[in-house]
């Protein structure tokens, strides 16, 4: 069958090389993709966004199967508009997606349906908001309710710094309409862990778990970026977390969501915090994770594209879902600056040694071909994922593989997986 993916970054790439695996596949195309999908992949130079050019592209290469990697395409109707033109597209429809899209409806989900999450109000008036605060304790989180690129999100330590985070979410509009409405939520402490399940609309089974990076330098200090690093699986996401997060989570998601008319098909990611009440939602996306896609797709037995169309064929129960019993680390190779200003076009050297180790990965996130090769074209670069039997063992390997790889201008965290020490 001939595969179109939707996307560019890391996570695609990962996703690419998972269906390049695929019995059932003879040919892959990716919009826009990147150089290293490039490699495994037909990359089109058509946006995310471009909804009339990507369906009618996959009716003249008559795509079986079309899989929507990122965020932003799933909130604004991706899959719909390619089911309105009778095309098959792995994706939670517009209406689920909003899971992910507006931050007050999934709180307001969780809590008609009591899915353990932190307490929260929202507003839509900035007066409001600013009233609620002189009630509050400290340190609170404020929401920017839509799609904010990850940094939608303000831990504030002080009554002072809220009242200057609803001042920029709702009157700045740092992150546009995103911040039209904002939820204020209680401050929660504990460990991080992110599970990615595969659902039918009414069977979900986790992934291996994961645990992500955010913050830019070592020691979670800088700013928030879209991940610097994973490992997986969690040492702290223990199998009685996880019969807690199937029984009060997972499947109440599902159920709430089916309830709701808004049958989830997909890939939905549950962040998690391990409180020390339980573990709690702290948000929901509506797609695999990136860079969790790169520790958890390589350790995946099973044919991605099987459980992909038992998803939507609604046969998702009669699945197994299985992954090696094995770890892995990924350490992300970014341009020195980012996530604020940065300068690509460097040449990368060393990409192909590797790749040609054996339970090693470089996944592509920005860069780009030209004629002297291929170059940085982005804030996060590559992903370096390496296997091993041990988290630790997975972590060594995975330094040592970003010793490999070189470009001017190189950054990356120090510290990826160093939690695993803790476990
Ligand atoms: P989100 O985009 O909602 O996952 O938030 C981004 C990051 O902010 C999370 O990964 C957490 O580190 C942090 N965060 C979000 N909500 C809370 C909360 N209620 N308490 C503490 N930290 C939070
Ligand atoms: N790594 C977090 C995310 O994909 O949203």
């Amino acid at each position: 069958m001939k595969v179109l993916i939707i996307g560019g970054g890391g996570r695609e790439h990962a996703i690419a090389k998972s269906v390049a695996m695929s019995k059932h596949v003879d040919k892959i195309y990716c919009a826009p993709g990147n150089a290293g999908i490039g490699q495994i992949a037909e990359c089109v130079n058509i946006g995310v966004m471009e909804f009339d050019k990507l369906v009618q592209f996959a009716k003249e290469k008559e795509i079986d199967f079309t899989i929507v990697g990122p965020d932003d395409p799933l909130v604004a109707g991706a899959v719909d508009a390619f089911e309105a033109a009778g095309l098959r597209a792995f994706g939670p429809r517009k209406n689920a997606a909003i899971i992910e899209g507006s931050k007050a409806f999934s709180k307001d989900l969780m809590k008609k349906y009591n899915i353990p999450t932190a307490a929260y109000e929202t507003f839509t008036n900035p007066e409001d908001a600013t009233a609620y605060l002189e009630t509050c304790k400290f340190p609170i989180v404020l929401k920017a309710d839509g799609l904010a690129l990850g940094k939608g999100v303000l831990i504030c330590n002080t009554k002072e710094e809220a009242k200057d985070g609803v001042q920029s979410l709702m009157l700045d509009k740092q992150f546009g309409h995103a911040g039209d409405r904002i939820v204020i939520e209680e401050f929660m402490t504990g460990r991080e862990v992110s599970v990615l399940c595969f659902c039918d609309g009414t069977t979900i089974k986790p992934m291996t778990s994961a645990q992500d990076h955010k913050r830019a330098g070592d020691g979670d200090t800088g700013l928030n970026t879209g991940g610097m690093g994973t490992f997986s699986p969690s040492p702290f996401y223990t199998e009685d977390i996880d019969a807690f997060c199937k029984e009060h989570i997972y499947q109440p998601t599902m159920d709430a969501m089916k309830a709701e008319g808004r049958d989830f098909v997909g890939i939905l990611f549950c962040g998690l915090m391990l409180t020390e009440d339980g573990p709690k939602v702290l948000e929901y996306n509506a797609r695999f994770g990136d860079p969790e896609a790169q520790v958890v797709l390589p350790r995946m037995k099973n044919d991605i594209i099987e459980v992909m169309q038992a998803c939507m064929d609604h046969k998702l129960s009669e699945v197994e879902l299985e992954f090696e019993d094995n770890a892995a680390v990924c350490v992300v190779l970014a341009s020195n600056g980012y996530p604020l200003a940065y300068e690509k076009g460097f040449v990368i050297e060393g990409l192909e040694e590797v790749d040609k180790k054996e339970g090693y990965y470089v996944f592509h996130a920005g860069t780009k071909q030209t004629e002297q090769g291929i170059v940085t074209n982005g804030g996060r670069v590559l992903g370096v994922t390496a296997k091993g039997a041990t988290l630790k063992e997975a972590r060594n390997n995975a330094y040592e593989a970003t010793k490999l790889v070189s470009f001017e201008n190189k950054y990356m965290r120090n510290d990826i997986g160093k939690a695993i020490d803790e476990a």
